[in-house]
């Protein structure tokens, strides 16, 4: 950047200096000549000047005294023209009025003697760039930046054969189908066509070819993607400036660059798609100051050794690659190493082995970043020895070791960003001691004890503080009391167990994110009036009441605390101020009392959740009024009567938890028609009562329904086919995880699974299950189920269900658990069972089953539990033997052909499995053995978790 303003420095410096004589020196007795002055005139009256720049121009003054005209001081013809607009970038309706428009009139002709024409950041509306231009022979300075000209590049410019500089930049609607024409222009020292479409103009870098004096090309955004990895012969061997950014061209970096050796100074050419790796030959550019080739994406390999070499480098930027291996050897280096390498970024690569000791070489480094990466071992302690350093990114590695107490020596240092390394160890005065210009540390998510005197005083003034699971108790940190404006704040998991400080909360009102969860801080915070527009305070042992909340506060998480009190005074006082309160989060606490008819103050809610607490009495219909609502959670309270049928209006609820209640009246059937965004629906634990709505499969959207134990009646809807989610479908991530200014709410539910209670949080978008226990429903399964391939989890048991197993069953290829037990089913176990490879628990006890239990391995590994209870059912794992009925049935073919299908179909399922491909012996092993099964289904839950 430094130098791309050098280099802009001399083309300008050139034109500056003739400006300068011409408009400056003029000899006063010069006056303009009369046809040159009627010309301008009449390009004049062509013109739109609305903010009339042009006021100077009158009939009876000397044009060459005009405004933004310039003569020759001694001939008197008009030689230069200076009608750019200008935008310093704070006043912008003046610098659009300021904008000349209208049409340019072919008088301007008579200007003969024209060099320099500058109609940069006006607005002709989209209007062809004249012809005529084409005619002005002795221009040699074009600016038509921004001028809004729209069309095709006339060829006539082509004609322009004395011009130097031609700058057509960002007219959005300029196209070229050749650039034939440019290859007339053998003076041009400069061509800016950046945002022009190109991409018909195969033929660029030829026609470039043929520009000896050529300096500076900026060809940013013009739509190419042909970029020719060899030229026969390099003629533009003056470059200086090469800017092919935000183009589209996906070969290798081309060899001819390596040709502009002694001029090369600048190259950019991130953002394309270029691939292969950065040959050696770059090491031949000797003179390039700046090199950008990040956000290609698919440069790879190792960072050749020869970039080292590269002595005059002021900023390298590698970034967004995927570059692998180390950068630990540099090769024969000429002994220049970095010496003048301002901003080293190489972030967002794969990169691994060691940060090499010579990185401190880099004397006048001031950017150095290497996130994102996979660097290991130690920051090199000669980080401390670049005195220049301002911004250090290490973050998102896996470094380990200390932290280097040299890095408090950096006393230009403003960012220190290490976060999420596997760094640890004491961290104390010493590592700061230099540090008085730092704005924002971030060693969250490390091993680091902060290990500081209780009186210290940091020489820095922090904007942001990441101290999340660092050790900085058990006292609460004094020293931030000094820290005076700070914006972010993380002390999550910090393991500070003392009261919070009163005057934290006079600090705290001025931060906008506060993270203090998961600490066991202590306190009363019933009188306070938080500010920020982020806190979460969860996971501590907060007393007392509720705090008050100020407009400011957008997510107030308090849940896992000891609170107590009615929510009354949070939610009703101050009914007048706007609220931007967008999740609130108390659950597991003490609090209790009714809820309060104050949500209509509060429509900007998205997340609420009061679960776990002791409040009771009726869902207040004025929860109505939470149009924004997409979570709500209620459960293990005691809530009691109906659902209030205003509920209909929160249109955009995705997740309902209100289990563990005492609501009761009939499911409401506006559910499946106003809330069809629904993923969950868990209402267990209640009173409800009457039929499952048929509204119910409208909601295709839906993972979880628990309607588990209350007293519903009636056929379970044959219509849960339809409930798309379950038949097929994956949840995206988003769909669980609500984000938020700088953190994320995640969805988490209660479960009965496989016979026991879990709380999925992580894995629950990977969940589907279907729990309608404990009820009193009646008739049939429905057949229909049976399609419900994505199915996990299946809970009829406890109920008066009768009739036989859909026969079908096999067809939920997905079930890992599945209980149908205490019922009235009766008639024989569908041999398609066997077809349930994933099944992990299975309970069919108490009923009226009979027959054989089919083969399978599967079906077998079950203890006798899960079929005891069925006096007609025989067969392994029951000891009750079949003899009997094998008389009857003997091995008929159609058993053969089912064993074979199931085979194929634990076969087909083994090669799915990803993790296990290859190993299809595992499986059939993880069939017979019930414990090793379990161990692996524990693996695979694992491994999802590690996808997050
Ligand atoms: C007129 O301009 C030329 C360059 O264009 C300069 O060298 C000369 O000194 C100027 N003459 C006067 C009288 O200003
Ligand atoms: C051309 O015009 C643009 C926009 O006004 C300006 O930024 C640029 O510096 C001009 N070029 C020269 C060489 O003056
Ligand atoms: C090199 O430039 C000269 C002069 O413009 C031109 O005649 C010649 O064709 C160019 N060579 C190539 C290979 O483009
Ligand atoms: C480059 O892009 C073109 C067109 O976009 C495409 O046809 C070609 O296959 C791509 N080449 C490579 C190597 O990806
Ligand atoms: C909170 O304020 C009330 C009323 O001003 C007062 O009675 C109570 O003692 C205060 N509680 C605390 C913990 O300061």
């Amino acid at each position: 950047m430094i130098m791309d303003k050098s280099v802009k420095g001399v083309v300008l410096l050139l034109w500056c200096l003739s400006v300068a004589t011409c408009l400056c020196s003029r000899d006063p007795k010069v006056v303009c000549i009369d046809k040159e002055k009627q010309a301008l005139l009449s390009f004049k009256i062509g013109l739109k000047d609305p903010s009339n720049r042009l006021l100077s121009w009158a009939s009876d003054e000397d044009c060459c005294t005009w405004r933004g005209v310039g003569c020759n001081n001694i001939t008197g013809h008009v030689v230069e023209l200076h009608l750019g607009n200008s935008y310093s970038g704070n006043d912008y309706e003046t610098y659009v009025r300021s904008k000349l428009g209208g049409d340019i009139n072919p008088s301007l002709l008579k200007l003969k003697h024209l060099n320099y024409l500058d109609l940069s950041l006006n607005d002709f509306g989209g209007i062809s760039i004249p012809d005529f231009f084409g005619i002005f022979r002795g221009l040699r300075y074009l600016n038509l930046t921004g001028a809004q000209f729209g069309g095709r590049i006339p060829h006539q410019l082509g004609n322009l054969s004395s011009i130097r500089y031609l700058n057509l930049r960002e007219n959005f609607d300029l196209y070229a189908y050749d650039l034939g024409w440019l290859s007339h222009l053998s003076s041009l020292e400069y061509l800016d066509m950046s945002f022009v479409d190109l991409h018909r103009a195969v033929d660029w870098l030829q026609v470039v070819n043929m520009l000896p004096s050529l300096s500076e090309l900026h060809l940013c955004y013009c739509h190419l993607d042909n970029i020719p990895p060899s030229l026969g012969y390099v003629n533009f061997t003056s470059l200086a400036v090469l800017d092919l950014s935000l183009n589209f061209f996906n070969y290798t970096i081309p060899n001819w660059l390596f040709n502009l050796s002694n001029s090369l100074l600048y190259l950019d050419l991130n953002y394309n798609s270029l691939q292969g790796q950065i040959p050696n030959a770059i090491g031949k550019l000797k003179s390039l100051q700046f090199l950008d080739l990040s956000n290609n994406g698919y440069i790879e390999g190792r960072i050749s050794s020869s970039v080292w070499n590269l002595c005059n480098l002021h900023v390298l930027d590698l970034s967004y690659n995927n570059f692998r291996r180390g950068i630990e050897s540099v090769g024969n280096l000429s002994g220049c190493i970095g010496k003048s390498l301002k901003s080293l970024d190489l972030s967002y690569n794969q990169l691994t082995g060691h940060i090499p000791d010579w990185i401190g070489e880099l004397k006048s480094l001031k950017r150095l970043y290497l996130p994102y990466n996979s660097f290991y071992g130690p920051i090199p302690s000669s980080l401390g020895n670049i005195s220049s350093l301002r911004f250090l990114y290490l973050s998102y590695n896996k470094l380990s070791g200390t932290l280097p107490e040299s890095l408090g020596q950096l006393s230009h240092l403003e960012v220190l960003h290490i976060r999420s390394n596997l760094l640890g160890g004491f961290v104390t005065e010493t590592h700061f001691a230099k540090l008085s210009k730092l704005k924002l540390l971030e060693m969250s998510s490390n091993s680091f004890v902060l290990k500081v005197n209780t009186s210290w005083i940091p020489s820095f003034q922090l904007e942001a503080i990441g101290m999340g699971s660092c050790v900085l108790g058990p006292r609460f940190p004094s020293w931030i009391r000094m820290q005076s404006s700070p914006y972010y704040l993380n002390f999550s998991n910090a393991r500070i167990s003392d009261t919070i400080p009163t005057w934290f909360w006079n600090l705290a009102s001025r931060i906008s994110y506060i993270n203090l969860s998961g600490n066991q801080i202590h306190g009363e915070i019933s009188n306070i009036t938080l500010n920020s527009e982020t806190i979460d305070l969860s996971s501590n042992c907060f007393k007392g009441w509720l705090p008050r909340l100020s407009p400011n506060v957008t997510a107030f998480r308090l849940s896992k605390n000891s609170i107590s009190g009615s929510l009354s005074p949070l939610l009703c006082e101050k009914m007048d101020e706007q609220k931007n309160l967008q999740i609130l989060d108390l659950s597991k606490n003490l609090l209790s009392g009714e809820l309060p008819q104050c949500w209509m103050y509060w429509q900007t809610l998205t997340i609420l959740n009061l679960g776990s607490n002791n409040l009771f009495g009726k869902i207040p219909s004025s929860m109505g009024s939470l149009n924004f609502l997409t979570s709500l959670h209620l459960r293990n309270n005691s809530f009691s009567g109906d659902l209030p049928l205003s509920l209909q209006n929160c249109t955009s609820l995705e997740f309902i938890d209100i289990g563990e209640n005492k609501l009761s009246g009939n499911l409401p059937s506006w559910i499946g028609e106003k809330a069809t965004n629904l993923t969950a629906l868990r209402l267990r634990s209640n009173k409800f009562s009457g039929n499952i709505p048929l509204q119910i499969c409208h909601l295709t959207s839906l993972v979880v329904l628990d309607l588990a134990n209350n007293s519903l009646s009636g056929v379970i809807p044959p219509c849960l086919d339809n409930i798309s989610m379950m038949a097929t479908g994956q949840l995206s991530y988003d769909d669980f995880n609500r984000s938020y200014a700088y953190e994320s709410y995640e969805e988490n539910l209660i479960l009965v699974t496989k016979g026991r209670e879990s709380e999925y949080e992580k894995i629950l978008r990977f969940v589907r299950s279907i729990d309608l226990s404990s009820n009193n429903l009646s008739g049939v399964i429905p057949s229909e189920i049976s399609t419900l391939s994505a199915l996990n989890f299946l809970n009829l048991s406890q109920n008066y269900l009768k009739g036989k197993m859909p026969e079908k069953i096999g067809g939920m290829i997905s079930l890992e658990s599945l209980d149908l037990s205490r019922n009235c089913l009766s008639g024989e176990i569908p041999q398609s069972m066997s077809n349930l490879t994933f099944l992990a628990h299975l309970d069919l006890s108490h009923n009226n089953f009979s027959g054989r239990i089919p083969l399978s391995t599967q079906l077998q590994s079950f203890s006798e539990l899960s079929y005891t209870g069925n006096p007609e059912l025989c067969g392994a794992p029951l000891l009750t033997n079949c003899a009997r009925n094998d008389e009857s049935e003997g091995a008929t073919p159609v058993h053969d052909h089912n064993e074979e299908g199931s085979e194929m179909m634990w076969f087909y399922l083994c090669m799915g499995l990803g993790f296990v491909v290859g190993f299809c012996g595992v499986c059939g092993v993880l069939l017979f053995k019930k414990t090793w099964r379990y161990a692996y289904f524990r693996f695979l839950e694992d491994k999802i978790d590690q996808l997050m």
